[in-house]
């Protein structure tokens, strides 16, 4: 027993010497040379470490021992809510095998902390980072799940919310009853005087539901900011008992075996008045050191930064070799432009946000997806749209038009989310299903229009597994999930059209998903022969090269991705029209990887939303 304690406290040591020199300046250049916080951390880091489970140590281990694990093509994610999915943490335990029969085995269950009724922004508003919300389970529940995650193999990943605290926090219940000590963990202002100054220079994340970024405490006389809901306070990380208990909460968590941590909103964490408060090289140090901590505590564990922010902030996130920070992070700029090139049937500027992704060094792991919790915001190259005549404002409006069906030949059901008429701007909601045609077809009736909506459906997911990174499937897409329109009748939710794709998982639909004669049987079966080709076909492998190809027709996509002498072209026909795509890879014969025929790839024909995987023999 001593000796496995001496093995582990060296073990500690190890990691720990390893960050310690950088961890320590970073951490003085916070808070100061002699802070006496940094000797509490560490102790509470050696406490950490020591009390990681067994099973966690072991994890620990063999992730340190491969430290690309996260970068496996067997990997494949899907983000829920719990209570939509199974109504609790017991119920998604007891549904682990529906969601391996997706070939699932990463999982992204929303944000599930206590966060109060009418006031959460669907649970980014925590009041407590360590209980479960009442109606989901509780932490027992959770590390249950945990475990049995664990044991089938499935990686669990958790919204770590770090930039704010719902205003029922107990630090926030102290800070309003007056508590300057709390108070110093939140930023308060007597007047409206410093305020006023952030605004000139700070945007606004929702400018119609939460206009501005303070709010006015009546009973106490102070303004509190508040850069998301005005009940979400903004915590202040230059006070070090925040950044402190805030990584013991990491920990607290870890320990309960979480492997990946979503640092959610990240980029806001650190505010500095006159900048837009958004990327500032703080931000970037605090995750440095979140990193190192969990190196040294829970090596097992990753971080996925969420950057929804245009590529050249978004890469910095990922730091440098010598000094990474996060592990992975979202594809959300690929995400937007493939629906403005569902919305346009050009696929120019998405050949080139691709080509500029394929140039970024293939350690860069990112998470594709095409929809999640949240709106789509229109965060496009506009520079590069110019050249062909495109503004972004009346851009922006045929995008919102075409989704939300204002056109007369669109086929999508999106509504529209956080409009701001000041600068022309909106952002949309909907469910793939919804904006892919799947609701307008099957609501009229129109056998063709529905075959040809599940085909572009198809076609989209085939594109999303296609690029390098960790697919993730949005809970409800596999089997066709339409919009739910419920959640105007719900005053906690009406007013936040993010809820329309929120809705209920429907297990009928599930069930459907053996049966040829639906939508959702005849969805699920591709989806998941293509799921199943690229955790096969070393080409989906996230190291693979990868770059475009002119297909010589706009609306026709080509990748090509190579690897060990062998070669995919991948086509995917954005058009409502069967078409060629005009590429010439010589008379050998190609094998298409969904049917096993031979193809001469020489004027490959898609049909209309048609895709296609072709590897060279
Ligand atoms: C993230 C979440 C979003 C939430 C916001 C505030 O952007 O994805 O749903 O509203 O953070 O926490």
């Amino acid at each position: 027993m001593t000796d496995k304690k001496n093995i582990e406290d060296a073990v500690f040591k190890t990691r720990f010497a390893r960050h310690y020199e950088e961890l320590k300046s970073i951490y003085s250049r916070f808070y100061g040379e002699e802070s006496p916080y940094f000797d509490e951390l560490c102790g509470q880091m050696e406490k950490w470490a020591s009390e990681r489970s067994e099973d966690l140590k072991k994890l620990d281990r063999e992730r340190e021992a491969s430290p690309d694990w996260y970068k496996d093509q067997n990997l494949l994610g899907m983000m829920m809510y719990t209570e939509q999915f199974a109504d609790n943490l017991k119920g998604v335990k007891e549904h682990l095998d529906y969601v391996e029969s997706c070939g699932v085995n990463y999982l992204h269950l929303m944000p599930l902390f206590d966060s109060p009724e009418g006031r959460s922004d669907g649970g980014y508003a925590v009041a407590d980072f360590r209980k479960v919300r009442p109606d989901l389970g509780t932490m027992e529940d959770l590390s249950d799940l945990a475990a049995e995650c664990r044991k089938r193999g499935i990686s669990l990943c958790l919204d770590f919310v770090m930039n704010h605290t719902s205003e029922d926090h107990e630090w926030a219940k102290k800070a309003r009853a007056l508590d300057p000590e709390y108070m110093n963990r939140y930023f308060f202002y007597d007047s409206y005087d410093i305020p006023r100054e952030f605004e000139k220079t700070v945007p606004q994340v929702f400018p119609t539901t939460a206009p501005g970024n303070f709010t006015w405490l009546p009973e106490i006389q102070k303004y509190v900011m508040t850069t998301f809901y005005p009940y979400q306070w903004d915590l202040n990380y230059a006070n070090p008992v925040v950044f402190n208990e805030m990584v013991n909460n990491i920990m607290y968590l870890a320990n309960n075996g979480i492997d990946v941590f979503r640092i959610d909103a990240v980029p806001y964490i650190w505010k500095q008045l006159g900048t837009d408060c958004r990327n500032l090289p703080e931000v970037h140090d605090l995750v440095r050191m979140i990193r190192m901590l969990c190196e040294i505590v829970c090596p097992g564990v990753i971080l996925l930064g969420e950057v929804v922010m245009e590529p050249i902030k978004v890469v910095p996130y990922f730091g440098s070799v010598e000094k990474p920070e996060c592990h992975m992070l979202y594809n959300v700029t690929t995400m937007c432009t493939t629906w403005h090139t569902v919305a346009t049937r050009d696929v120019r500027l998405l050949r080139r946000q691709l080509d500029t992704i394929s140039t970024l060094p293939r350690e860069y792991m990112f998470l594709n997806y095409l929809r999640c919790h949240d709106d789509i915001g229109w965060g496009l190259d506009y520079d590069f749209l110019r050249n062909f005549g495109i503004q972004e404002v009346p851009h922006k409006k045929y995008l919102n038009d075409f989704f939300t069906g204002n056109i007369p030949y669109s086929f999508a059901e999106g509504e529209l989310y956080n409009s701001d008429p000041r600068l022309g701007d909106a952002r949309l909601c909907g469910t793939t299903a919804s904006l892919c045609g799947i609701e307008y077809a099957s609501y009229r009736c129109e056998k063709d229009m529905l075959n040809k909506a599940i085909g572009f459906d198809l076609m989209l997911h085939a594109f999303m597994l296609t690029q390098s990174g960790l697919p993730i499937i949005y809970s409800g897409d596999e089997v066709c999930r339409l919009n739910d329109y419920t959640y105007k009748n719900d005053p906690n939710k009406a007013e936040d059209s993010r809820y329309l794709h929120r809705g209920k998982f429907l297990w009928n639909d599930a069930a459907d998903r053996e049966n040829q004669d639906t939508v959702a049987g005849r969805f699920f079966s591709v989806l998941k022969k293509l799921e199943d080709v690229r955790k096969t076909e070393e080409l989906f492998a996230s190291d693979a090269q990868m770059w475009t190809i002119d297909t010589w027709d706009d609306a026709i996509l080509g990748i090509v991705k190579e690897k060990n002498g062998k070669k995919l072209i991948a086509l995917f026909n954005f058009s409502e029209y069967d078409k060629t795509a005009w590429i010439d890879e010589g008379f050998v014969p190609y094998v298409n990887l969904m049917d096993g025929e031979k193809i001469v790839p020489r004027g490959v024909n898609l049909p209309a939303y048609g895709f296609m995987w072709l590897k060279g023999c």
